[in-house]
This record gives structure tokens, sequence and C-alpha cells, in this order.
């Protein structure tokens, strides 16, 4: 079957600006979705049992770190089941009346995606409860002696939650999740899959240790792969006619200043200041980001978990400290005092 986006997505107003439905590059069925293994085969199964029980799949937590295909995989979640997805974002739900809306506009089986659901107000996430549970909600309007409450059942809906810091999620939401998947960053090998495919959907002639060198410098995540995979292009068609060898590859990559590593300034940037100010740590994440003027979530979201992936730094229960192969990398001396 094939997936239309624009009929499943209801109000352009609410999609989160960062989830571009209509990109070419996104999977739209599991067999076509790389990597994420253990993810991919056990929702395989929970899809399959669902469909022969004839019932609506249970409610799923994704949690990882941003661009590794949280939505790409909700998406195909429903199109797996054969259902209509509304995506939404935690941030964009603003008052319990904006989730009754949706929540009423659904239809069985449906999916609801809320994207970074640990942005989710309090007093929304009180009306999901329920939700979730017994698939109803108690609405209450008016005031005074004019308030009623109204007991509104719910289709047999999904709720599909994302969100980069599953720790957040307060304890009675992520119990009310039957199935919870933690994604992870991808190999240089996977990542290398998906620029191979990237390129052939988008019609860039690549050959394969040019998509390795793009791979390998992508920090483990297809968002950055595939952007990373446009700007070579762009090198590629105005230095040799359009094809992304290794040369090329490294070439543009060098230019862009992302290393062999896949670190770029603000890695570096971030890696340096723990260095110099702090003696390469331990340092508290509140002092590291008023140091380098970033927002610590930034840095535990967005910069930390390649870092520690690839062994840079580590978390004490101090702070974060620089590992010696940092040092190394950045070609500073190590001092072990
Ligand atoms: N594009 C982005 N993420 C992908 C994935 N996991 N598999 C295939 N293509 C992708």
């Amino acid at each position: 079957m094939e997936f239309d986006f624009e009929n499943r997505i209801l109000d352009p107003e609410e999609i989160p600006e960062d989830i571009d439905v209509d990109n070419p590059l996104r999977p739209k069925t599991l067999s076509e979705y790389i990597g994420q293994d253990k993810v991919k085969e056990n929702l395989a199964v929970f899809i399959e049992a669902a469909k022969i029980r004839g019932e609506s799949l249970d409610h799923v937590l994704l949690y990882g770190p941003p661009g590794l295909g949280k939505t790409t995989l909700s998406v195909i979640i429903a199109n797996e089941m054969g259902f209509n997805i509304r995506i939404t974002s935690g941030p964009a739900i603003e008052k319990p009346g904006d989730l009754a809306a949706i929540l009423t506009n659904l239809n069985d089986g449906d999916v609801l995606f809320i994207d970074e659901i640990h942005r989710l107000p309090r007093t929304v996430e009180e009306i999901l409860y329920p939700a979730m549970e017994d698939f109803s909600i108690d609405i209450i309007t008016g005031k005074g002696q004019m308030a009623a409450s109204y007991h509104l059942p719910l289709p047999k809906f999904t709720l599909i939650g994302a969100t980069t810091r599953a720790g957040q999620l307060s304890a009675p939401l992520r119990d009310r999740f039957g199935v919870v998947l933690r994604l992870s960053l991808y190999s240089p090998e996977e990542l290398s899959k998906i620029v191979l495919r990237s390129s052939n959907i988008l019609g860039i002639k690549i050959d394969l240790d040019g998509a390795l060198e793009i791979a390998s410098r992508s920090r483990g995540t297809p968002r950055i792969a595939n952007r990373l995979l446009k700007r070579v292009r762009d090198f590629a068609q105005v230095e040799t006619g359009g094809i992304v060898t290794f040369n090329i590859a490294k070439k543009a990559l060098d230019k862009l200043e992302i290393d062999e590593l896949g670190l770029d300034s603000n890695d570096r940037r971030m890696l340096e200041a723990m260095i110099k100010f702090y003696k390469g740590g331990p340092v508290g994440i509140e002092t590291l980001a008023a140091a380098i003027g970033e927002e610590a979530v930034t840095i535990e979201d967005v910069y930390e978990p390649y870092l520690m992936q690839i062994g840079f730094i580590s978390r004490t229960p101090r702070g974060r400290i620089v590992n010696q192969s940092a040092y190394l990398h950045l070609g500073i001396e190590y001092k072990n005092l």
C-alpha cells in the first residue's frame, strides 16, 4: 500500500518544523528501514500480532538522540498497521482542550504521534492518562454553578510518544506505554547503506568509499548523513562532474570543518573549553553550558551522546570529564594530575 502523507496530516500548523513529511528519503515500510534491527524485529511481531487480533497496537514510546528516525518509524508503524497518523508535538498542545480536540477527531486504530512528549504541559498530560488507559476523557465546561462534566468515549487509538529524554517523563506517563523502544546511534556501515539508498533516490552518483566516508563522519545519525550527502554533492557537481568519490567526500567534509570522526566546530569548542577552563573536568553540565553559551539540554541531547559513544567524554557523579582519547584527537597534551 502506498502511503499518502498528505491526507494523513490534518493540521499543518501543528507539525513541528523539522518534520518534513514529504521528504522522499524517509523509508515507508519496515523492510526499507535500515538499522535498529532489534527495534524493527520486535515491532514487526507486535504489529503482526495486533493485526491478527484485529486490535489497535499498544501505545509505543520511542526514545533516543535526535535525528535517528523516531518520526519516520512512527509513520512506518501507521503505514504497516494500515491506519492514519496524526502528527503533533508536546509544546504544540498547550491546553487540555487542544488535546481533547485532537483525540475526539481520531478514528479507531489511528496513530497519534506526539514528538517531544516530555514537553507536554502537566495539565494536558493528566488527561492523557485516562485517554491511554480507558480510551475516554472527562471534560469539564463552564464555571461555578454552570460547570458540567462530560464523559467522552474515544476511539481505540495508538499513541506513539517520542522523546530524547525518557528520564524526564513522569512515571505515570511512562508506565502507560506498553511498548518502549530505544533507538541507538547507527554504525558507519548502516549509515553508508542509508547514504547509498538516499543517493539512489536523489539521483546522486556515488561510490562505496564515498558513501563510507560520509557515513563515518555523520555521528551515527541518518539526518546528518543525508544532510552531508547533499553538501558533498554540491562539491562533486562543481569539481568532478557529479560523482561522489572518497576524495571528493573527504575534501568537501574537510572544507565543512567536519573532522574524520564527525566532530564539528561545536564539539571541538566544547571539548576545548572543558580542557582549558576546567582541566578536563569534572565539570557540571550547567557550568559548562554557561561557559560555551549553549543550553544544557543541547549539550545533553545533541553533543554528548556521540562524544560518549566514541569514548571522548564520560559522565561521573561529579560532572563530565574529557578522556585521554579526546586529547589525542585534538592534539592537546594529556596530563593526568
Ligand atoms: N533515512 C533516514 N533514516 C533512515 C533509515 N533508518 N533507513 C533508511 N533510510 C533512512
